[in-house]
């Protein structure tokens, strides 16, 4: 077997790259470097550079290296530059996995693991989201991961393809500094931010109908997303009918001011009182996983907690920032 992994010199997917080779896995990795960085990439694996918008070259690197399931991560994912930018977002999310896929089929690569997001759900109107609660995304970003999912199980379904789409919840933390994320769009970045400025950490809306008033998340160490992606793989190694759709997540709610108060802990910084503001528009009160289905398929759960995460982000961000 060998897996090509788009966007695997990015955050996530050079977790995965990881993942995989430690676990013995042979794999290739096919990435634009729009965001990605070939320094992410253990020695040995080769990269191969450029967009899964180009189906020759993929067909090409496919051939080239024998490939025989694709894990495909590349892809754009900020909600607010989504509904910017939506034709954009439809056009590397959707078309993007419509070429892939394309050339997977054409090829005859029967295994195929694609990244999907809680953004799917929307705006939940449950304790516990599970693979079954309604999809309605609420973002051009949570559109075409939908669509995605879709696609996929269709042309999974149509040309004897095995398929598991896995839904990442708040991913946050890293297996080492040099593969820490470099983007500060989520909470845990953004607080590092104003921590760094001397500034109070902002918290976005305190008057949702949650326990402490601020928005619950389920985060999830991107190890632990890299191990569900080896735990996907290798079951399409054996299973060559899968048409799986799961949430990765710990099915355990963290309110952002329980949040903030670990980062703010772990960055030395609880001098610092968080300053509530306004909402921020479109965001759930609650979105936490329901782990149950995953564990069931797979055999996997989360063993990573929260302050690890953030102490595994503080790292990379003390060493690339301060
Ligand atoms: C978490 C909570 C904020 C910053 C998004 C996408 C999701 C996935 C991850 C891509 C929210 C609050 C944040 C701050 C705050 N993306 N917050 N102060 O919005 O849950 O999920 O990113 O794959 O699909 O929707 O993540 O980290 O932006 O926010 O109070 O300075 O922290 O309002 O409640 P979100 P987030």
């Amino acid at each position: 077997m060998t897996w090509l992994i788009t966007g695997g010199a990015g955050y996530i997917g050079s977790h995965v790259v990881k993942a995989m080779t430690d676990a013995g896995e042979s794999v290739v990795v096919l990435d634009d470097l729009s965001t990605g960085r070939k320094e992410r990439l253990p020695d040995g694996v080769p990269l191969e550079v450029g967009s899964v918008l180009d189906g020759e070259l993929t067909g090409r690197v496919i051939e080239r290296h024998s490939v025989t399931g694709i894990v495909h991560i590349a892809g754009k994912k900020q909600v607010a530059e989504s509904v910017a930018r939506p034709l954009h977002y439809y056009r590397e999310n959707v078309e993007g996995l419509r070429t892939l896929l394309d050339a997977a089929v054409r090829a005859d690569v029967a295994r195929f693991v694609f990244s999907s997001s809680a953004a799917v759900y929307g705006m939940p109107d449950t304790d516990l989201v599970t693979e079954r609660t309604p999809c309605l995304p609420l973002s051009p970003y949570g559109e075409t991961k939908l669509a995605g999912e879709r696609l996929v199980a269709a042309a999974g379904a149509a040309h004897s393809m095995a398929t598991v789409s896995l839904r990442y919840f708040n991913v946050a933390g890293a297996v080492s500094p040099e593969l820490g994320d470099d983007g500060v769009f989520n909470l845990v970045p953004m607080v590092f931010e104003r921590l760094e400025a001397g500034e109070s950490p902002r918290v976005f809306g305190a008057d949702y109908p949650t326990a402490d008033g601020t928005c619950v998340r389920d985060y999830i160490h991107v190890e632990d997303i890299a191990s569900a992606h080896l735990a996907a793989v290798r079951r399409l190694t054996d299973d060559t009918t899968a048409s799986l759709v799961l949430n990765i997540g710990r099915g355990e709610g963290v309110s952002v001011a329980e949040m903030i108060t670990v980062i703010q802990d772990i960055a030395g910084r609880a001098d610092l009182v968080p300053e509530v503001v306004e909402r921020r528009p479109g965001d759930p009160a609650r979105v936490v996983a329901s782990a149950g289905r995953i564990r069931e398929e797979l055999g996997w759960t989360a063993r990573h907690a929260v302050r690890e995460m953030v102490a595994s982000a503080w790292e990379g961000w003390r060493l690339r920032h301060l």
